[in-house]
């Protein structure tokens, strides 16, 4: 069967083209003139695999891309916490979204669409874990990233009710080997903490994320294309536990110190804001921004039960995808211990 990805060129998208075409599926993959393949095929010894240039916000590139193909995984996205010119996770995230179920309206051919969403689509959950009955509240938005996605799920479930076969899926914070993008967050904060950059723990500990492994994800979104059913939504979400869980397990693995401290949330702010102030300055975007923090205020717990009977989901817990990850980014000559 021919699939189409989009953010083919990204860290969850390179994981996926390899997933499919490993289980037998034709990939075609939607990547810009800009974009680094590193994490891609190449296209010349692999005959299932081939590359379609375009660009989400340019919806004639998308009609020719989507040419002959049965499925769309539309996981592009800016995916950024901060951009010095927020408009741009609109015109990418929610107009890019809109273009593709333009599209795919407009071609008939194509039998599901499997829109990577994001925890951020379903809000906060500060003190409780969420199933995919929670409705954003859309009073506060950490950043300009989550609105955009709360705006685009809207889209993407309103378009399941007129009658497109389309999945929404909702992975947690992506963590695993792949691109060192910046949607690889827990990499390139263990990079900054085995590098000696980041000393601490980031704030008290009372944060909470659902840690998703990059192939489990990627599972997911499979399993979403051949059992789930249009107009649901998957969380594909992992073990709940904060940063400090994540650094205390990534000591264990390596037999190296714990922090022996935790680094205020203000001090991190007071950093995030002269993060952007260098990036004005320098043009290189921050690791750690304003919504960062806003993002660290609250918690993000999820359940994936219902991916778990849907699906066949079976996401492995944080000590079994560190024990992987950390050995990986040793090899990769970016850590040591
Ligand atoms: N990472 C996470 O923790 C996480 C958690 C939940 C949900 N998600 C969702 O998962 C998806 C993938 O995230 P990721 O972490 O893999 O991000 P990523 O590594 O930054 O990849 C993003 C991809 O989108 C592409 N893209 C951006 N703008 C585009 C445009 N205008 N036209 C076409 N392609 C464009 C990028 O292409 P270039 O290479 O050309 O820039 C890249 O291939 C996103 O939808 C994100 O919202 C991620």
């Amino acid at each position: 069967m021919k699939v189409l990805v989009t953010g083919a060129s990204g860290y969850l998208g390179g994981r996926l083209c390899h997933a499919l075409l490993e289980q037998g599926h034709s990939v075609r993959a939607l990547v810009r003139h800009t974009s680094d393949l590193s994490v891609l095929p190449s296209s010349s010894t692999d005959g299932n695999f081939e590359l379609a240039y375009g660009d989400v916000t340019d919806y004639r590139s998308l009609l020719d891309a989507f040419s002959g193909c049965l499925v769309i995984f539309h996981t592009a996205a800016l995916v950024e916490p901060w951009l010095p010119d927020p408009s741009k996770f609109f015109s990418v995230n929610v107009g890019g979204l809109k273009n593709v179920l333009q599209a795919a309206r407009e071609k008939k051919t194509i039998q599901k669409i499997i829109y990577t969403s994001s925890f951020f689509a379903l809000g906060p959950t500060d003190g409780y874990i969420a199933d995919e009955t929670q409705v954003h509240p859309e009073k506060v938005f950490c950043s300009e990233y989550e609105r955009s996605k709360v705006i685009a799920d809207k889209i993407a479930l309103q378009s399941a009710a007129d009658g497109l076969p389309i999945v929404v899926v909702y992975p947690g914070v992506i963590y695993g080997p792949g691109k060192l993008s910046t949607g690889n967050i827990v990499g390139q904060l263990l990079i900054e903490r085995f590098q000696g950059r980041l000393p601490g723990y980031i704030g008290n500990g009372n944060d909470k994320y659902s840690f998703s492994h990059v192939d489990d994800v990627v599972e997911g979104h499979i399993a979403a294309m051949n059992k789930g059913r249009p107009g649901e939504r998957y969380l594909l979400t992992g073990e709940n536990a904060s940063f400090m869980h994540v650094f205390n397990i990534a000591a264990i693995i390596t037999e190296t110190k714990k922090p022996r401290f935790n680094i205020p949330l203000w001090v991190i702010e007071a950093y995030s804001w002269l993060s952007v102030v260098f990036c004005r300055l320098t043009g290189k975007l921050p690791l750690i921004s304003p919504p960062t923090v806003n993002v660290l205020r609250h918690q993000w717990a999820y359940s994936c039960e219902k991916a778990r009977v849907d699906l066949d989901y079976n996401p492995r817990s944080l000590q079994e995808g560190l024990k992987e990850v950390l050995p990986w980014l040793k090899g990769l000559g970016v850590i040591k211990y």
